[in-house]
């Protein structure tokens, strides 16, 4: 056999074996009272998409995020901001729960997908889009959103942080022109809003913002509110 046949199959076997980089589980994430990065804790290994019996792709990684769930009133005033209709596909990018997507579902019949990459939230969010009977409406997949092809959707939600949000602006830039974003809480820095407003869920005068962005993004110029 030739030098180079050898050296194939000696590589072949270094890779079946899983070469010498060993397996982490995903760390449990839980909620706090407001998201925080969360790049400090210790690196976890990237695994390579996984066939699963439901056919979704499977990704886990340490979240870029935790969770912490948006107020079911600032839900609300997010889907309203975005014109949501039946004929909308939602996609909540960090979906926690699938109270966005659920919501989505249940109020405008709109097609809803939600994606998050921390298998416990996966769970939360598939029961609760069995528990609201919108299953034929709402898919719920583990992906690290920073994967996705964004393309399919006309309405994109975001609760994360204002980097995260930036670091998705190539990936949004290939939304259809018309496509609404929506972000609680965070602004998309060199992105101009379309709109900014705030919710007073608690009426105690300390609301949360959410901001609207309309595709194609205005770049260039500095984020309001
Ligand atoms: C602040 S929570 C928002 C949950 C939900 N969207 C809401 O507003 O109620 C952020 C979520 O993003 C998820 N997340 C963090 N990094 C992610 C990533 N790279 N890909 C997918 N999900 C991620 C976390 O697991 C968490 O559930």
């Amino acid at each position: 056999m030739s030098t180079k046949g050898m050296w194939c199959i000696l590589v072949a076997l270094f890779l079946a074996g899983g070469g010498c980089v060993s397996e982490q589980p995903a760390p449990r994430v839980t909620a706090e009272t407001s998201p925080s990065d969360v790049t400090a804790a210790p690196p976890a290994k990237a695994q390579g998409p996984t066939e699963v019996a439901d056919e979704s792709t499977v990704e886990t990684r340490t979240p870029d995020v935790i969770y912490v769930p948006t107020p079911q009133p600032v839900v609300e005033r997010m889907l309203e901001l975005a014109k949501v209709t039946k004929n909308d596909v939602v996609y909540d990018l960090g979906s926690g729960d699938g109270r966005i997507v659920v919501t989505a579902a249940k109020k405008y019949g709109c097609r809803a997908f939600g994606f998050d990459i921390d298998p416990q939230r996966v769970r939360e969010a598939k029961e609760n889009v069995a528990k609201n009977g919108v299953g034929d409406l709402v898919t719920i997949q583990q992906k690290d959103i920073f994967t996705l092809d964004l393309s399919p959707a006309s309405v994109v939600t975001l609760y994360l942080l204002p980097s995260l949000n930036v670091k998705l602006i190539p990936q949004l830039e290939k939304l259809k022109p018309g496509a609404r974003i929506v972000s609680h809480d965070f602004d998309m820095q060199g992105v101009t809003p379309d709109q900014v407003v705030t919710v007073d869920e608690d009426g105690d005068g300390f609301g949360r913002t959410v901001y609207l962005w309309t595709t194609p993004l205005k770049k260039g110029s500095a984020a309001q509110g």
